[in-house]
């Protein structure tokens, strides 16, 4: 069985690393097709370093565009790959244009495709990635679900019951393959003189979010009060995007500590350690959650409502007041609850699927 691994954003990158490994480790045949929707060093290559992934075979560099060219570009590239590579299986991870372009050049060419985090809805159709996700899914002959939650929504769509598997959140993986070796070695907190528990940790990096002034305008007026009113320090690793944005919009960050996007392992570190993670990030959602860390995801809605279930994570929306009045809830909150995205084995499940599998499924 060969098998192609198509992924091309950070989050991606992360989340494939489990899966990467146990490919490695049973010696599969498989190769890594970057589409390069992210190319900064600090968005991609960094990540591979870090990870000790293998380079990409091919890297189709398509880079930053509207919609419609960055996933028609990927279309191309991905078809004209997967025609010479002749894989059995395509697998793409989340919910981004690279997973649609990746789901929807296989299946046109008759490829199996494998959706690692299947089956989350958001139920908002103008998030780009609801799109996405819904395309990906109907696109492929596996569909694996972090939880039983994303398994029934799944069937509850028409999906049949055979295609699909409950395997947790390659999230946890990572988190704990990666969190205990980010405690030895990271220096971050030293960096950027910051201590345990005496700071909130922000990323807001939505396109909703940030290429609207009024709702990106509102989360920095609330985390600039509730800087004030709690007295801790704020810090924000920003993504290029927002940064951009930012810039655009004239916003000034008023006390909220930008640094540049960090390295996964420091970034964990500084997660782990935060009184509070503020986010409107999928990724961050579910890792503050797995490292018991409370969590407001300034959105409206989520398409990872266990965290909300748990009691790890609340929704704050963009109004100024509502963050201040939803952070101050969460921190005043115990973490006791209990992880519903897996038990960090979810890479070596859904390997011993995919080679079990693969020659049955339609
Ligand atoms: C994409 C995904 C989003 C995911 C996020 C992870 C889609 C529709 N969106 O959003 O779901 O949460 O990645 O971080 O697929 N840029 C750089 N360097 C980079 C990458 C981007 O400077 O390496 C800047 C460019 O100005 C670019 C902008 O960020 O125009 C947006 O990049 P893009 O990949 O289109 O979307 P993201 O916001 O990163
Ligand atoms: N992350 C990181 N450095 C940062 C911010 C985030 O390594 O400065 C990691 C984080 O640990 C998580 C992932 O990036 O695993 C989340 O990616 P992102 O928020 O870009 O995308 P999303 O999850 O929303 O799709």
């Amino acid at each position: 069985m060969r098998i192609s691994i198509v992924l091309g954003t950070r989050p991606e990158i992360i989340k494939f690393s489990p899966i990467v490994r146990e490919c490695e480790h049973l010696s599969l045949d498989f190769f890594i097709l970057h589409t390069g929707q992210h190319y900064t060093y600090n968005m991609d290559r960094l990540f591979f370093e870090q990870l000790e992934l293998p380079e990409a075979k091919h890297n189709l560099n398509v880079g930053s565009g509207s919609h419609a060219e960055q996933t028609g570009k990927m279309l191309i590239g991905i078809e004209k790959i997967l025609q010479e590579e002749k894989p059995d299986v395509v697998l793409v991870e989340g919910d981004t244009n690279t997973v649609v372009a990746g789901a929807l050049a296989a299946a046109k060419l008759g490829i199996k495709v494998g959706h690692v985090e299947a089956g989350l809805r958001s139920y908002d159709r103008e998030m780009p990635e609801e799109i996405n996700r819904v395309l990906a899914d109907h696109c492929s002959s596996l569909l694996f679900a972090p939880t039983e939650k994303s398994r029934r929504i799944l069937l509850h769509e028409g999906i049949s019951e055979n295609k699909v598997f409950v395997t947790g959140n390659t999230v946890v993986d990572a988190v704990c393959q990666n969190l205990e070796i980010s405690k030895k070695i990271c220096r971050v907190h030293d960096r950027l003189g910051v201590h345990g528990g005496d700071y909130l940790l922000v990323t807001v990096h939505r396109q909703e979010n940030v290429d609207d002034k009024k709702r990106f305008g509102g989360i920095m007026k609330g985390l600039d009060l509730l800087r004030e009113e709690s007295g801790l320090k704020v810090v924000y690793p920003i993504h290029p995007r927002a940064m951009k944005q930012l810039k655009v919009f004239g916003l000034q960050p008023n006390g909220v500590m930008l640094v540049e996007p960090l390295d996964y392992l420091s970034f964990l570190q500084l997660e782990s350690n935060a009184r509070l993670v503020l986010t409107d990030s999928g990724g961050v959602q579910e890792e503050a959650c797995v490292m018991k860390v409370p969590c407001v995801t300034l959105r409206e809605n989520t398409e990872r409502p266990e965290t909300l279930e748990v009691g790890a994570n609340v929704l704050a929306g963009t109004e100024p007041h509502k963050i201040v009045n939803m952070a101050k809830l969460m921190l005043n909150d115990r973490a006791n609850w209990e992880n519903p995205f897996g038990d960090g084995k979810a890479g070596t499940k859904i390997v011993d699927i995919l080679t079990e599998k693969c020659g049955q499924i339609e």
